[in-house]
């Protein structure tokens, strides 16, 4: 990949640090497949658990005009997340209309690949750019623990193949770390991809939502992570494709590719953070610790124009001044699972990552 100029180019609206807005995260649904044990534990996340009902999640025509708008603002990055994104109806329709608005310089979609391998092929023909695929280990055993379903790892890897077949290239995988429970199949995790080109990129456990029951002594550091995957396959650090790339770079010393480490606890990256978040149910919320974010929806449905939801938007992302990780990092006395500064946090299943 080259650098992107274009993504360090001065943005239409900036917030209070000076931070352009140039990526837009979208949440199609809050619902999924898994039941991951740091994001939807099973025993909260159960049978009767109700999500959001239908006509409280944004329709495609709405997220469309909302996304057009963002673009119109200086957004250039769309990401299509979830819960798990392909299990919304007819997802590869909104990404050809997403992946038409001009303006748009990339669409990428972050999913568990469980039904990737039927999807691949039409989500490439609705113009959809990238994948980032979640698979956390290869141990089938660990595997079923950590996606809270009785699967392991087979379905996302026939997930990745087909999206190999359907013409994706590079793939990412995006890999989250916990102390004591995959940490010791990392490097099996970095073998099995650096043979087949695709990208891991090594997440520290956060503190995201607040019923994962995180604690500080759960997140196996970037630092860590790298020493263990350099004592096998030496690495090198490397530049960033552009301006605020949360993954951190590095090359095999052999030239067989590269991973990245995402070190959102132990190296904090608000300092350049371009995010802007809009929730299943059309929040619009600028940090992934956020509380509540703004009813986007509500001005939709209440017949607000283009001017008014622009005026909302960057009205909010002037007065932004999120940088949760920092402000965790030298407040080691928060509570290490539970409300964040403005009270409770939003889920990671309602926001996608
Ligand atoms: P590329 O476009 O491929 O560079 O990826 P990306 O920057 O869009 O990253 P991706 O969506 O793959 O994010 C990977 C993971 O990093 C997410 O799932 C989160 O766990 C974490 N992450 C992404 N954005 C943020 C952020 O703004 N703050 C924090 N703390 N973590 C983030
Ligand atoms: N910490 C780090 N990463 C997380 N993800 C979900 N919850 C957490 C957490 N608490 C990851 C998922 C997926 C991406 C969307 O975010 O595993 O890779
Ligand atoms: Fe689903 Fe992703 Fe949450 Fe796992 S991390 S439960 S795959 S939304
Ligand atoms: Fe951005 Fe908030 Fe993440 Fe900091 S914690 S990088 S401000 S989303």
């Amino acid at each position: 990949m080259t650098r992107d100029q274009s993504r360090t180019t001065p943005a239409t609206i900036t917030d209070k640090f000076g931070r352009p807005m140039r990526d837009l995260r979208i949440s199609v649904t809050d619902r999924c497949n898994f039941r991951c044990t740091y994001c939807m534990p099973a025993e909260i996340f159960g049978e009767r658990y109700e999500f959001l009902p239908r006509p409280e999640i944004l329709s495609f025509e709405e997220i469309e005009r909302l996304a057009r708008i963002f673009v119109g603002l200086g957004v250039n990055k769309l990401r299509i997340t979830g819960g798990e994104p392909l299990v919304r109806a007819q997802l590869p329709a909104l990404i050809e209309r997403l992946s038409a608005i001009e303006g748009v310089e990339d669409i990428a979609l972050t999913t568990n690949g469980f039904l990737l391998a039927k999807m691949a092929a039409d989500l490439k023909a609705s113009g959809l750019r990238r994948v980032t695929v979640s698979l956390d280990t290869l141990d089938e055993e660990i595997a079923k623990e950590m996606s809270g379903r009785p699967y392991g790892p087979e379905p996302t890897l026939e997930g990745i193949e087909a999206a190999v077949a359907a013409g994706f290239s590079p793939i990412k995988i995006d890999t989250v770390v916990q102390r004591g429970v995959n940490d010791h199949t990392l490097v099996e995790t970095a073998r099995y991809f650096k043979e087949r080109g695709h990208i891991v990129r090594f997440i520290e456990y956060m503190d995201v939502g607040n019923r994962n029951g995180w604690k500080l002594d759960q997140v196996v550091t970037a630092k860590e992570i790298i020493e263990k995957i350099s004592a096998e396959f030496p690495l090198e650090p490397v530049e960033p494709n552009y301006y605020g790339e949360v993954a951190t770079r590095y090359r095999y010393a052999d030239g067989s590719g590269e991973i990245g480490v995402i070190a959102s606890v132990s190296m904090p990256f608000c300092g350049d953070c371009t995010r802007a978040r809009l929730t299943t149910d059309g929040r619009f919320v600028t940090c992934l610790f956020a509380s509540g974010g703004k009813d986007l929806k509500a001005l939709l449905r209440g017949g607000a124009s283009d001017e008014e939801i622009i005026a909302a938007v960057t009205g909010i992302w002037a007065a932004r001044d999120d940088r949760y990780s920092e402000l965790r990092e030298s407040n080691t006395d928060w509570p290490e699972n539970g409300d964040g500064p403005a009270g409770r946090k939003i889920e990671m299943y309602q926001i996608g990552g």
